[in-house]
């Protein structure tokens, strides 16, 4: 089996380990579907969250206890760890990792994970660092295409909304450059358009990519929409950016109507208004419920990866 030690970054993924990957998640659903298993049996994950979470600090807390782990946790780690005493990120890194076999750490600087990891003598899993990347996000993003189109080579994907603060589309555009036959839509208000280190790196990849301005057009050439949340908490003393941003590409009935049968529309969820959740949460092409549940299979498999001898 493949060595997994820190996931820091999309980039740091190869082909094969993240077929590798997606091969063990597919053996998680089975694990799951009997109760769990005990092959991380008294092993210790600690969730360190300087920013919101529901879904990737849960998913990971309980991909480890299905896997007969413990977990240790502080979530709103600015307040309540020592941190709000002014303790550094290391030093607090070097301390919990005394205490744990591997930390899942969600902080609010670019950067973050990357430093974490160059002092942690245990494995550290980025869950989020500000505008930075969410691996493991990607993870799960990628796993799902597969399990919903049937291959990740040759396909079309609309990324849509805040892709300027978005991490989740940062780290999903690195692992889609792995893959053969790409061709990537960029669907943002001008405020929130896709970085240009991302664009480079395309280009250096030789990925086809295209800006557009037109939702419903894109909608009917794509396999995926993968829409994202205008990331308010990003935009500090510009409101004024934000409300221009917000509500200008809503997926409802019309874009439904635009998609041909087999396109999805995924999600990394929270969303706010950007889906009309009467209009298309009952249509079987919405598949961001799913998308959400395959990250505890993902997580299972990186922690089985990681951590089983
Ligand atoms: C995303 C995040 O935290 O980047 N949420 C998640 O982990 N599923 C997306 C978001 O907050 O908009």
């Amino acid at each position: 089996m493949a060595r997994l030690f820190h996931i820091v970054e999309a980039q740091q993924f190869d082909r094969e380990l993240l077929g590798e990957i997606f091969a063990v998640a597919q053996e998680m659903e089975q694990v799951v579907q009997h109760y769990g298993s005990n092959i991380l049996n008294r092993r210790v994950m600690a969730t360190l969250f300087y920013e919101p979470s529901t879904r990737t600090r849960l998913s990971f807390e309980s991909a480890m206890r299905r896997l007969g782990g413990e977990v240790i946790t502080t979530e709103s780690a600015q307040e309540f760890s020592s941190v709000a005493k002014g303790e550094t990120l290391e030093d607090t890194i070097r301390i919990v990792s005394g205490y744990a076999d591997l930390i899942v750490l969600r902080h609010n600087e670019s950067g973050a994970s990357r430093r974490a990891s160059e002092v942690s003598p245990v494995p550290i899993i980025n869950a989020g660092d500000g505008p930075g990347q969410h691996p493991t996000q990607a993870l799960l993003d990628l796993y799902t295409i597969n399990r919903e189109i049937g291959r990740l080579d040759n396909l079309a994907i609309a990324m849509v909304g805040d892709l300027a603060n978005g991490r989740t589309v940062r780290s999903l555009c690195y692992l889609l450059a792995k893959y053969k036959d790409i061709k990537v839509y960029f669907v943002a208000p001008p405020v929130v358009r896709m970085g240009d280190d991302i664009k480079a790196y395309l280009k250096r990849h030789k990925i086809n990519f295209e800006e557009s301005d037109n939702l419903h057009q894109v909608a009917t050439q794509v396999d995926v929409i993968y829409q994202t949340r205008i990331q308010r908490e990003r935009f500090g003393d510009r409101p004024a950016d934000y409300e221009q941003a917000r509500g200008k590409y809503i997926i409802d009935r019309s874009v439904l109507d635009c998609m041909r049968a087999h396109t999805i529309i995924m999600h990394p969820l929270p969303r706010v208004d950007e889906i009309k959740r009467e209009e298309v949460d009952t249509d079987p092409r919405a598949a961001y419920f799913r998308q959400a549940h395959n990250g505890l299979y993902v997580r299972m498999a990186l922690l089985k990866m990681i951590l089983a001898r």
